[in-house]
């Protein structure tokens, strides 16, 4: 708590979100990481701070090298390609960041160098041999107490034994050192069960840290600048992303946003950020960052997301899917930060049904529609009455509840606060009828007090809702006929919450917020895709299991007819071996006399159709000829003496 209020005092905030590695594309998890990055920054300047917020990704180590050899591409020219996939993402999701950092940026593998170097003089850096297990995914040796079942626990694979010389870096020196910051500091790590999670971590001794690779091995990282025969082990190299994206040590910027650094995290990486991090600024006597987020994992309907699996949710497809404002407002509403959260399309439709177009959007177009109908779309003067009292000691109560929440991270709870003013606002409308004012002009002014505290809520929740769901706020800007720009109004004070809006401001006529997704309409093409995925392989093939689902047979045709009025369709009766019947477009090839007796193929599952009123109940095989201009049919047949009925395979 103390350091939330020097930090509001000094009103500066540095953000950072951790830098991808570029052997996935952007999916879910890092959009969410990213949101929430950008949601605070928003947050923070609109609460009057000097804002840098920095993201990137992570370029360097086997797992990358591996990853371009499999695209048959260049490590550089991998690289750019990928992380260009991550810069093109974050506008699609209105990401404001201040600067985007790669760890193949010249300057950054200078200052890791630099950095390796002191920390070498300095004797916290020595060369030994080394066996251990190492995990590829995890690019880290595990120790025995790590694994489950002799598993990686994040990639369910044995790691490697590796012996090799190496450079390590003496962790076990600042263990204590970082038992004490931590301690001293609760606002350090949190959420609390990652403090102690990492508290209970440094109980046990802790082991030096390697952080090499031989060029034998791995050529694609930045060399060590005392020994050219390796390359620095990727944390090393990827955390100090941190100080090189502000300029450590010469920029101003580094003085400015290092003293606040705030990073955000998964669980995934919480060891290198809560103990491989602190400990390496402490041997590079530079000063800790100052507090460390965690946060929980995304499945997919309740399921982890994996390639394998083929669940990965992108970004890219969700936006057009749902709508930008509306996943951005999910993933924050959905998940209790440090939690895990199950994403699926039913729950974001609901949300989007629910909250948004029924709780905001109708607020929005009732009080708005009123205005225009009673008002001639001019906000009408308030006289403060004592029946209003509730409304208006709500709305502080939501402003400073925000606040608060958001400053900590609980971006669920913020929202949770946002819309039970949105509640109480519509059950204000409910109650005060202005539609019953207005049939008696001597309640005009109570009339005009209602709609101006509907206008009133609507324009407080414009800012509120603005870090979250910056497009929306835009548009309800737009329609209450604010300027957002406008420090006047769009502003974050506990103390100036209410009667922002002047008297007389002009509305526009803006479209619904958020039209409600039809989940009927939804659902099919869903569905249709799912059906798709079960029965289609990635490059369009079908798969075994989906041909085995067609039921083929051998038919004896025991007797023919034309179908009267059609050319074409002849109603044959097959045994399979039981009597069927089935019609088939071969009247223009084939006479009655001359199919009757013949044994063909059909497909004996299709679902019955009526053509020409006459029920089909399957289909018969047959070879189509291409002759010029016109098609010949040959039906299908099979050698030798088969019964009837037999299936085909
Ligand atoms: N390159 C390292 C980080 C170095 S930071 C100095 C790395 N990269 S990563 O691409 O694997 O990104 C991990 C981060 O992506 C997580 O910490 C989290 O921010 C985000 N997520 C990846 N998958 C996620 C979920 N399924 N759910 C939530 N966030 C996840 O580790």
């Amino acid at each position: 708590m103390k350091i939330k209020v020097w930090q509001e005092e000094i009103m500066i905030t540095y953000i950072t979100t951790p830098i991808y590695y570029v052997n996935a594309q952007p999916h879910l998890g890092h959009a969410y990481t990213t949101i929430v990055a950008d949601t605070y920054s928003r947050f923070r300047r609109l609460c009057g701070h000097n804002v840098r917020f920095q993201t990137g990704t992570d370029e360097h180590g086997d797992k990358i090298v591996e990853a371009a050899e499999k695209n048959g591409e260049q490590p550089k020219e991998y690289v750019d390609r990928i992380s260009g996939m991550f810069r093109d993402t974050w506008p699609v999701l209105n990401i404001q960041y201040d600067n985007f950092i790669r760890t193949t940026d010249a300057d950054h593998m200078a200052t890791v160098q630099d950095l390796l170097q002191r920390v070498y003089d300095k004797g916290d850096i020595y060369f030994d041999e080394y066996t251990g297990l190492y995990c590829k995914g995890c690019e880290r040796f595990l120790t025995e107490k790590e694994l489950v079942d002799g598993n990686c626990p994040d990639h369910q694979v044995p790691p490697q034994e590796i012996a090799e010389q190496n450079y390590f870096f003496r962790m076990s020196r600042y263990q204590q050192q970082l038992i004490d910051h931590i301690k001293a500091n609760e606002d350090f790590i949190t959420p609390e069960r990652y403090r102690n999670e990492v508290l209970s971590f440094l109980s046990e001794p802790l082991e030096d840290l390697c952080i090499s690779r031989p060029k034998s091995r791995l050529v694609w990282g930045i060399e060590l600048p005392f020994d050219e025969n390796f390359v620095t082990y990727v944390w090393f190299d990827a955390l100090i992303n941190y100080l090189t994206g502000i300029g450590y040590p010469d920029d101003e910027k580094y003085q400015t946003f290092w003293p606040v650094a705030e990073h955000i995290i998964a669980k995934d990486i919480l060891k290198p950020h809560a103990i491989y991090w602190p400990t390496m600024l402490l041997a590079m006597d530079i000063p800790l960052y100052k507090k460390l987020h965690v946060h929980g994992y995304w499945n997919v309907d309740n399921t982890k997301m994996s390639k394998s699996i083929g669940n990965v949710v992108r970004p890219k497809e969700l936006v057009e899917e749902y709508g930008l404002d509306a996943l951005r407002y999910f993933t924050l509403r959905e998940m209790s930060f440090g939690l895990d959260a199950s994403f699926s399309s039913e729950a974001i439709i609901a949300r989007r049904n629910s909250d948004l177009a029924n709780d905001l959007g109708n607020l929005f177009s009732r009080s708005t529609a009123m205005i225009n109908k009673y008002c001639a779309g001019k906000v009408p003067g308030a006289i403060f009455d004592e029946k209003d009292r509730t409304l208006l000691d709500l709305a502080g109560k939501t402003v400073r509840c925000f606040k608060m929440e958001m400053a900590a991270f609980n971006f669920h709870k913020a929202l949770q606060a946002v819309w039970e003013f949105i509640g109480y606002a519509n059950k204000y409308i409910v109650e005060n009828e202005p539609w019953s004012l207005v049939k008696d002009e001597a309640n005009k002014a109570r009339l005009d007090t209602v709609l101006y505290n509907l206008a009133e809520s609507l324009r407080l929740l414009t800012v509120l809702v603005r870090p979250v769901m910056p497009e929306t706020a835009e548009k309800m800007a737009g329609g209450l006929g604010f300027d957002l720009a406008a420090p006047e109004v769009n502003l974050l004070d506990e103390e100036k919450f209410w009667g922002l809006t002047p008297k007389g401001n002009v509305l526009n006529k803006v479209d619904a917020l958020f039209p409600r997704i039809d989940v009927k309409k939804k659902a099919e093409p869903e569905k249709r895709k799912q059906i798709e995925k079960e029965n289609f392989s990635q490059d369009g093939l079908m798969t075994f299991d989906a041909f085995q689902k067609f039921e083929l047979r051998v038919a004896d045709i025991v007797a023919a007819e034309k179908i009267k009025k059609s050319d074409r369709l002849l109603k044959l009766t097959v045994a399979v071996p039981e009597e069927r019947t089935i019609v088939a477009g071969i009247a223009e090839h084939y006479s009655p006399d001359e199919v009757v007796g013949q044994k063909v193929i059909v497909v004996a599952n299709l679902k019955p159709a009526k053509l020409m009123g006459v029920t089909s109940q399957g289909m018969v095989l047959a070879a189509k000829i291409k002759e010029g201009e016109r098609e010949r049919l040959v039906l299908s047949s099979i050698a030798g003496d088969v019964p009837a009925g037999t299936r085909v395979a």
